[in-house]
């Protein structure tokens, strides 16, 4: 049985399985010193999460190659990590101070806020280290560029912050959404892609994918927050209407926002038109990003 007789469920699962065994060969152990720290990263690392960036970089990767690609596991990893971080450091008492996250309290609820900043502040600097020994620059630099303040994740954060007190208008909101969530999504792929010895046209279209999905995937997250509850999520629910966040279902309605969604996955579909079947596995993941219910 080959990777692609899996159904989408079985594929998952493997991938996830996959990426669990190698974060967890790769993170220190809660014995080592200091073993707070530790466990603190662990806690949040091994709560459950989707996966879905690690998953899209492998994906990419087997998409441009047409096989599996040696050591793409290890090169996916460091993109949970940076999520895990931003999560942590999102839902500090100062950001959006969250009480759950991933079916579980929050970082700074079990640990104090202090432990839980140098959690996030280790998995961001762990993942940079796995990543520098893996081996290529290129792959480091647009890790760093994604999570960083230029367009990258930080940039978003600060956007959805200073949002809070704003007018939203369309702008701002395209402005937030491909910054704080889009980048490290696109990242993902592309760094898949590199990974696999991409050329500069297949890298043009995994981006292109990757920008749809990537907006896909918040206005999904804000449409969610509104629909489902905190059960179902895992995390606090409608919170962004709470701290009157600029969100889609805010400035379209939950209507036009879900039209929106729509799409942005037949564009991400397109922009894979020149990999033919090699990519079905990549048009599954968009629509699993667009019908996703947590
Ligand atoms: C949640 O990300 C935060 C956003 C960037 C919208 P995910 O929905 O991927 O969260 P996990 O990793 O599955 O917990
Ligand atoms: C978070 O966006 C994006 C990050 C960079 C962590 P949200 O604040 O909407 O994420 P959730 O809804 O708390 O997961
Ligand atoms: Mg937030
Ligand atoms: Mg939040
Ligand atoms: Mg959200």
């Amino acid at each position: 049985m080959t990777l692609s007789d899996l159904t989408l469920k079985e594929y998952l699962a493997g991938q996830t399985s996959l990426v669990d065994a190698e974060l967890d060969r790769l993170v220190p152990s809660e014995s080592t010193p200091p073993e707070t720290i530790h466990k603190a990263m662990r806690y949040s690392l091994f709560a459950g999460g989707k996966r879905i960036r690690p998953i899209l970089c492998m994906e990419a990767a087997r998409t441009v190659a047409g096989r599996e690609v040696e050591g793409a596991v290890t090169v996916a990893c460091p993109l949970e990590m940076i999520h895990t971080y931003s999560l942590i450091h999102d839902d500090l008492p100062a950001l959006d101070n969250d009480d759950l996250r991933r079916g579980r309290p929050t970082s700074h609820k079990v640990f104090g806020e202090a432990m839980a900043i140098l959690a996030g502040d280790a998995l961001l600097t762990y993942a940079f280290e796995v990543l520098g020994r893996a081996g290529n620059a290129r792959l480091v630099a647009e890790l760093a560029g994604a999570s960083g303040t230029v367009g990258g994740m930080i940039a978003g954060q600060v956007h959805d912050m200073e949002g809070e007190k704003r007018q939203p208008t369309a702008e701002l909101l395209d402005r937030i959404h491909r910054a704080k969530t889009g980048a490290l999504l696109r990242c993902s792929l592309r760094m898949g892609a590199i990974h696999a010895g991409a050329t500069e046209a297949q890298l043009a279209a995994i981006s292109e994918y990757g920008e749809h999905i990537g907006l896909a995937f918040q206005i999904v997250d804000d449409i969610l927050d509104v629909t489902q509850t905190s059960e179902q999520l895992g995390k606090t629910a409608g919170k962004d209407a709470a701290q009157q966040k600029i969100t889609f279902p805010a400035v379209y309605g939950l209507e036009r926002s879900r039209i929106m969604a729509e799409e942005e996955r037949r564009l991400a579909h397109e922009s894979l038109a020149s990999f033919g079947s090699s990519a079905r596995r990549l048009r599954e993941l968009a629509d699993l990003i667009v019908d996703r219910e947590s």
